[in-house]
């Protein structure tokens, strides 16, 4: 029997023409499958009329001001088109990730979400999904799978380009010379693994630019607090003049440590990160922090624009990137009253 006759209606991209030539369609057709392409500019009408769209997303967890506007985007987004949302909390774990999928899974979903904590080890989990017939979305963070297959669309951010744009500020403000200190991200985590990647990058054209510590700080205020204590009481810590925050929470944490040492946070050690949450524009007028890289969170829309299109049979595009800008301490004043997370 093969995957279409088994009900896997989005594995069968014949069916779409199929149908379209047949005078006498079959009884109650199946939604039909998502592709890669160009995105419909309309919004999709539901696959059955009248029938609420249940979706299942299984969230990272809360470490974050991000992840909190990223959750709150989410849920009142769903509740705003009247979507069924089975929204599940990891707690940072990938095992309750994939417990949570395959609950979804279980409970026979439209359409499944997830936000990644991690970028390996999905692919059982996922091919489950895809037997089951269930479209499978991915939300702000990418895997590594060699079967690209397992999913229909990402929608998030180019965390490369953020890592990359960091730098590029970085080096203009401190003249391409500076001892860097590194707060990462959650190890194995698609922005911690692309942001460290793509703002190394940009400092191999800057040689007088260097990390001289780096460790993960878990995208936590408090793992970043106690990680720049430890690198500030480090032989390495009075040469630090520069910080590298793959997120705004982990720079706030940090900043609490270097006036704990001492020393000017913004002055003495020049801090960039990434997100553009409130805090780090109140950091930024308060002279403590000296510019953020836009990582959009408010990706409910997209989302769920995405979930009705794949559920309606249209075709998405396989990526779906946010817009996203840089703004520095010049601009924090005139932009915080603008910020929306
Ligand atoms: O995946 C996005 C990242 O996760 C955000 O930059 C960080 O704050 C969050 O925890």
């Amino acid at each position: 029997m093969t995957g279409c006759m088994r009900g896997r209606w989005w594995l069968c991209p014949g069916l779409v023409v199929w149908l379209a030539g047949c005078q006498t369609p079959p009884p109650a057709p199946p939604p039909q499958p998502a592709q890669t392409g160009a995105a419909p500019a309309e919004p999709a009408a539901p696959a059955t009329p009248g029938k609420k769209l249940v979706v299942g997303f299984s969230q990272v967890g809360s470490e974050s001001g991000w992840r909190t506007a990223n959750t709150e985007s989410i849920k009142s987004e769903a509740a705003r088109r009247g979507i069924d949302l089975k929204f599940a909390d990891a707690q940072q774990k990938q095992e309750n990730q994939i417990k949570a999928i395959r609950a979804f899974i279980a409970q026979k979903v439209d359409v499944i979400m997830f936000s990644p904590v991690v970028e390996t080890g999905w692919d059982p989990v996922l091919k489950d999904a895809k037997a089951a017939g269930i479209p499978v979305v991915l939300s702000d963070r990418a895997i590594k799978t060699a079967d690209d297959s397992l999913y229909v669309t990402f929608i998030g951010s180019d965390f490369v380009e953020e890592g990359r744009r960091a730098a590029k500020w970085l080096a203009t403000k401190m003249n391409g010379k500076a001892s860097i200190a590194e707060l990462q991200g959650t190890p194995g985590s698609a922005p911690a693994i692309d942001r460290k990647k793509g703002f190394e990058e940009e400092l191999k054209a800057h040689p007088g630019m260097q990390i001289i510590k780096s460790q993960t700080g878990e995208f936590t205020r408090a793992k970043g607090k106690e990680v720049m204590e430890a690198f500030l009481r480090s032989p390495e810590g009075p040469r630090i003049d520069a910080l590298f925050a793959h997120n705004d929470d982990m720079a706030v944490g940090a900043i609490q440590a270097i006036e704990a040492a001492g020393r000017k946070p913004g002055k003495d050690i020049v801090i960039v990160s990434i997100d553009g949450v409130k805090a780090a524009f109140e950091a930024m007028v308060a002279g403590k922090l000296n510019c953020t890289v836009e990582c959009n969170p408010l990706l409910g829309p997209q989302l769920f624009d995405a979930a009705e299109q794949i559920a309606a049979g249209k075709t998405v595009p396989k990526r779906i990137e946010s817009k996203e800008g840089v703004f520095d301490e010049t601009q924090a004043k005139a932009e915080l009253p603008n910020r929306k997370y």
